[in-house]
């Protein structure tokens, strides 16, 4: 019985290394993705916002980018500007952020001023990126431009 008590004892100890190893982990993490991703950025990424498919878009996509991502994008009209926005990305944390902030610069716009947004309009937006991930604008905002040819075809 004392034995086994003993044991407990250490594992409870062990348990509570385990947790604070993983919480200093998380942080850790947290710390490298602030720093990479910039305090707006990270800010997105952790709380996502416009994401998910649209039921009865007006115009839509799925782009599949040369990494082997795809991205979504939903688009919603109405008196002629975009009412709604929204985006689905199976890709990384700079993809969700890049279709986040891509949704989120058309509302209110024309299809004329929706068609004017670039990739670089779409890095403005978000603030800052790893290098390696900047081709997760183009992704973006080429998914953005599919999703407009397709409500103008309609
Ligand atoms: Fe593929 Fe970001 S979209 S790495």
């Amino acid at each position: 019985m004392y034995r086994s008590g003993k044991l407990l004892w250490k594992g409870f100890l062990a348990m509570n290394r385990l947790d604070e190893f993983i919480d200093q982990l998380q942080e850790e993490i947290f710390d490298d993705a602030r720093q990479a991703l910039g305090e707006k950025g990270f800010d997105r990424w952790r709380n996502p916002k416009f994401q998910g498919k649209m039921e009865n878009p007006d115009g839509w996509s799925h782009v599949t980018g040369s990494c082997g991502d795809t991205m979504e994008i939903y688009l919603k009209f109405q008196n002629g500007r975009v009412h709604k926005a929204s985006y689905f990305t199976t890709g990384c944390a700079s993809s969700q952020i890049c279709g986040s902030f891509t949704a989120q610069l058309t509302f209110g716009k024309t299809p004329e001023d929706v068609a004017d947004i670039t990739a670089e309009d779409v890095l403005n937006a978000v603030g800052q990126l790893p290098k390696e991930d900047t081709h997760c604008t183009t992704l973006a905002a080429g998914a953005l431009q599919e999703a407009l040819s397709d409500y103008m075809s309609r």
